[in-house]
């Protein structure tokens, strides 16, 4: 089964619009014609507009960090899918660590994103993974069970095509730790286990899995060469132009 790789950049809380006209400035020659991988990169909120202004008509796709599940009302600080959709988005991070980590994220609200987004026609891209701990206790298997579960629940293959799934393993985000090829591959496939499962074994043969968690140039062809590895979702080495154009070649 050929999955066309998803090469993301999380920006998370770096750069502002100017900062983000400059990215793509640079970034957008480095990766002309480049259709081997799709391509998405996902700023800050603020940064939205600029960023799908300045990557419009080239081959990168822009996307949320974060969503919320109603479609307006009295929350403060939040954003709907309609909303990300008005500005040109198309795809959004759901679940990512430090949402789950510092701002109450469970795999409850995971869910309600999940399906929010999926309905609203989006891209989601559904961060799941250990922290040290658990991996350090073996439950890596059950903590990442768990979370696909919960994270599906209640969801039909037929609406969830879209689905894309990241592995970022916690202890690996921004450490400069990568897991090994082969021990991202084990999760992915126990991902892609809990996908069939849940969508049925169709769905899961197409799934995207992408491994996320000190993606840098050097290391991005050992992952991309695992058969269960289906493209990344990179933070710091994805704020300069010229180190994401290389992930995203590698
Ligand atoms: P780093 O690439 O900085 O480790 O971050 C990974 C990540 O959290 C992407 O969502």
């Amino acid at each position: 089964m050929s999955r066309k790789k998803l090469m993301a950049a999380n920006w998370k809380m770096f750069k502002t619009p100017d900062q983000a006209r400059e990215f793509f400035r640079d970034f957008l020659p480095l990766v002309a014609g480049h259709d081997r991988d799709e391509i998405a990169v996902c700023p800050p909120f603020v940064c939205l507009p600029a960023a799908v202004e300045a990557a419009k008509g080239s081959n990168v796709a822009i996307g949320g960090q974060d969503m919320f599940w109603e479609q307006e009302g009295a929350f403060t600080g939040e954003v709907s899918t309609g909303m990300l959709l008005a500005v040109g988005c198309t795809h959004v991070i759901i679940g990512h660590s430090e949402r789950r980590q510092y701002f109450g994220e469970s795999d409850d609200t995971v869910n309600l994103k999940l399906k929010a987004a999926l309905a609203a026609g989006l891209t989601p891209i559904v961060c799941v993974g250990e922290v040290l701990e658990e991996r350090e206790a073996n439950l890596t298997e059950d903590v990442l069970r768990r979370q696909c579960l919960r994270a599906f629940h209640a969801i039909s293959g037929k609406k969830a095509t879209k689905l894309v799934v990241a592995y970022e393993p916690v202890w690996a985000i921004g450490t400069g730790k990568t897991a090994t090829p082969q021990l991202a591959s084990e999760a992915h496939a126990l991902i892609r286990g809990e996908a069939a499962k849940a969508f049925g074994q169709e769905l899961a043969d197409k799934l995207r899995i992408l491994y996320g968690g000190s993606v840098k140039p050097e290391n991005a062809k050992a992952l991309m060469a695992e058969e269960e590895i289906d493209g990344a979702l990179v933070g710091g080495a994805s704020l300069d132009p010229r180190s994401f154009a290389a992930i995203v070649k590698y």
